[in-house]
């Protein structure tokens, strides 16, 4: 499996949360250059990766994020993919969320990922390469009833992925998603604050599982290896729920 990443350089959203961080230090372990981007981030948290650029940005401005992709490629010459894993936490009864609750996720995670991957695009185009690595979540096609917000808008960004992938495939990118099911993390412990799923085991394989286990899948689809897999999403879930 050729996982040559020397050379390469990615961008990371969300690189300051669970999964992001995990991907963006995946992919220097493995040689990149990598882009490592949220609102909080600094070079501190990266201080012992050298090949890892904090650059503070919120998804929600445009026009910093179209700026953004400019100067990855300014200042490192080249930009070969793009990982989105920005989200904020809505959890809770469908009844009480409010407008609010869901523009703040909308806001976040799907035009959170529609500026990063619309500011890339042109990029990767003009160099006629590229991949794109959206992180949805299994919510998308299995709604738990805290997470009703989270889950609309995973399914809205696998479709979009789907027709990304099919409308710039032709230009050289492949854009896939990721589905992670429970993952060791911070927003898992809120999520199982908010919920009344907290029974173990969670998935067929026990579980959660790592960020690791979600930046694996990823560095695989970023990858030559993947290079007839477009369109399509993975599931990182230990297999889904557990009914037995
Ligand atoms: N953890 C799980 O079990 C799980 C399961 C299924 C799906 N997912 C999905 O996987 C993705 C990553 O999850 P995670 O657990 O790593 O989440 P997380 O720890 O909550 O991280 C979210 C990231 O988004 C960034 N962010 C939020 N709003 C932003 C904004 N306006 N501009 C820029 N950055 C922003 C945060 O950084 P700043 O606050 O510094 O901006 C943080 O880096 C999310 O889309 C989540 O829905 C996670």
């Amino acid at each position: 499996m050729s996982q040559d990443f020397a050379g390469k350089v990615y961008w990371v959203t969300g690189a300051t949360g669970a999964l992001g961080r995990a991907t963006a230090l995946a992919l220097a372990e493995l040689g990149a250059t990598v882009v490592a981007s949220s609102r909080s981030v600094t070079a501190a948290q990266f201080a012992d990766w050298p090949k890892v650029f904090a650059l503070p940005l919120d998804v929600g401005d445009s026009h910093a994020v179209d700026q953004a992709a400019a100067a990855i490629v300014a200042e490192h010459g080249r930009i070969d993919g793009l990982v989105t894993s920005t989200n904020v936490g809505a959890f809770g009864e469908f009844l009480e969320l409010t407008d609010e609750d869901w523009q703040r996720v909308i806001d976040a995670k799907l035009l959170g990922s529609v500026r990063p991957v619309r500011a890339a695009l042109p990029h990767l185009i003009a160099a006629g390469k590229g991949a794109v690595v959206v992180i949805s979540g299994r919510g998308g096609i299995d709604p738990s009833p805290q997470h009703f917000i989270g889950s609309s808008v995973n399914a809205a960004l696998d479709l979009l992925v789907q027709g990304l992938g099919r409308r710039y495939g032709p230009h050289g990118v492949r854009v896939n998603a990721v589905a992670p099911g429970p993952i060791e993390s911070p927003r898992l412990a809120e999520l199982q604050g908010a919920s009344l799923e907290k029974s173990e085991p969670l998935t067929p394989l026990a579980g959660p599982g790592k960020p690791t286990d979600v930046a694996n899948a990823v560095v695989y689809l970023l990858s030559d290896a993947a290079a007839f897999v477009n369109a399509s999403r993975l599931y990182v879930d230990g297999g889904g729920k557990r009914y037995a």
